[in-house]
């Protein structure tokens, strides 16, 4: 497993331009399967996730071509519609090819893809919902097939407001027959994003201004189009937390303010001073920040679950106690014995965590497990004295294009260090 190397205890200064967003280009690759022809995708992050979906792309038959960050997908021809088991293990979100593979071909097997380290991720609300639309589904302990000869718009009321579950949906009722309802549908900004493209590609779709209503009317096809992929909110979010834990003041660039609406005003409690402009957020922190008395995380417009970890991490040396609730996924507070090891005192109980914070953060050797407690190391090495180690450098570079060329830019002290053979995990860290 490679590692980093994170020299802590100064401050940040520095300005970048975050990277394009995981969670909205993966979506739109998928949907990119819909157009019979050519899609072209600026602004794409250079990930490990999006590597993924581009094998995975190529082995139902499109041609992809990387340039820069730029991805061109045609997917005139789609020549298989099962999806290898060797990539699906690695990346669960391909289960959003289900809907795309279904939507072109009427057709997708796959094995199921497993739970990762964060909660067990089941997929009912997407099989419930493709049930609903005429898609007969047939399992086994291992498969999954589903075969719609046509399928039809319906109302569609999701249990909960999955993000992947609407995505799904958005994707399998494109080009359905009829009109498709969904309500309580994600309100994430990816899910905006991918409505977008769909637009631009000829869907005709509508959203509710509170974006918990859509509504897709089937066309026969869409056409081809380029779009820019918008900003990674969680990066973002990662790296104004990261200076909030180790102090001075940042500036991150083609970002949009309002979709980090409750990551600002928890950084405005513990201290932080946010100016924004139209495409800019610049944060001046605190030595050391304030502690926070209660964050729960919640779906959209709440605040995320992928930045309560990297959260976590800067008031582990905030000055007072904060409780975090963890919302969203069951197993999402494992980062806390790795960062009990660097001197934070924090007591679970339940998905609530109580952190006490202190200025005394030590550097000590870590492992990252996933992608997003794996940056909570790299928020937690910045604010800590020393140097900090983190093990499974491959977790974070599924979703961090380069935290090093990032947190360097920022003022900050990383760097990598390559170990001898494959990660234990095989080549590539598993994914979420
Ligand atoms: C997406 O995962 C993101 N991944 C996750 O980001 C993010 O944490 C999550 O949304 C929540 O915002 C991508 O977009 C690729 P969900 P997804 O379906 O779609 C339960 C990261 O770090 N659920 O909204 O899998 C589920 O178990 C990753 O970038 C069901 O019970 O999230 C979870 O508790 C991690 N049944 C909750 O809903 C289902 O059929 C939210 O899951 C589907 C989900």
């Amino acid at each position: 497993m490679d590692s980093i190397h994170v020299r802590g205890g100064r401050s940040l200064s520095g300005e970048i331009s975050v990277q394009g967003s995981k969670n909205a280009v993966l979506p739109i690759m998928a949907a990119a399967v819909l157009v019979k022809g050519v899609t072209v995708l600026e602004n794409c992050p250079d990930i490990a996730d999006v590597h993924c979906m581009v094998r995975l792309l190529q082995s139902i038959g499109c041609l992809v071509e990387q340039a820069g960050d730029s991805l061109t997908i045609d997917a005139g021809q789609i020549t298989s519609h099962t999806l290898p088991h060797e990539y699906v293990s690695k990346m669960r979100s391909s289960i959003i090819l289900m809907g795309a593979l279904l939507g072109r071909t009427g057709q997708v097997s796959l094995n199921y893809p497993g739970g990762c380290v964060i909660g067990k991720r089941p997929i009912d609300l997407h099989l419930e919902a493709f049930a609903e639309m005429g898609i007969r589904i047939e399992q086994t302990d291992e498969r999954l097939a589903a075969v719609a000869h046509r399928i039809n718009g319906n109302e569609i009321r999701l249990r909960m407001a999955s993000v992947g579950a609407t995505e799904n949906v958005i994707l399998a009722s494109v080009l359905a027959e009829g009109t498709t309802i969904i309500r309580n549908a994600a309100r994430e900004p990816e899910i905006a994003a991918l409505c977008d493209f769909l637009i631009r590609s000829g869907a005709k779709l509508y959203r509710s201004s509170q974006g918990d209503v859509i509504v897709i009317e089937g066309v026969r096809t869409l056409h081809s189009c380029e779009y820019r992929i918008p900003f990674d909110r969680i990066v973002a979010g990662t790296y104004l937390f990261g200076a909030m834990g180790a102090g001075g003041n940042i500036c991150l660039r083609d970002v949009c303010a309002d979709q980090l609406g409750q990551v600002l005003a928890v950084i405005r409690i513990m201290g932080g001073n946010v100016v924004c402009t139209k495409d800019a957020v610049c944060l001046q922190a605190l030595a050391r920040p304030l502690s926070v008395p209660y964050v729960r995380t919640a779906v959209y417009p709440g605040f995320p679950t992928d930045l309560q970890s990297p959260l976590m991490a800067a008031l582990c040396r905030a000055d007072g106690q904060s409780v975090l609730e963890e919302t969203i996924f069951e197993n999402r507070l494992r980062i806390v014995p790795e960062l009990k090891k660097m001197g934070a005192e924090i007591t679970v109980t339940g998905r609530q965590a109580k952190i006490t914070g202190t200025d005394c953060l030590i550097g000590a050797c870590v492992r990252a497990e996933e992608l997003r407690g794996g940056a909570a190391l790299v928020v937690a090495g910045l604010a800590a004295q020393g140097e900090t180690v983190i093990c499974g450098k491959e977790f974070i570079d599924r979703g961090y294009e380069d935290i090093r060329r990032d947190i360097v830019s920022l003022g900050g002290s990383l760097f990598y260090e390559e170990t001898e053979g494959p990660s234990q995990k095989g080549d590539e860290a598993e994914t979420e």
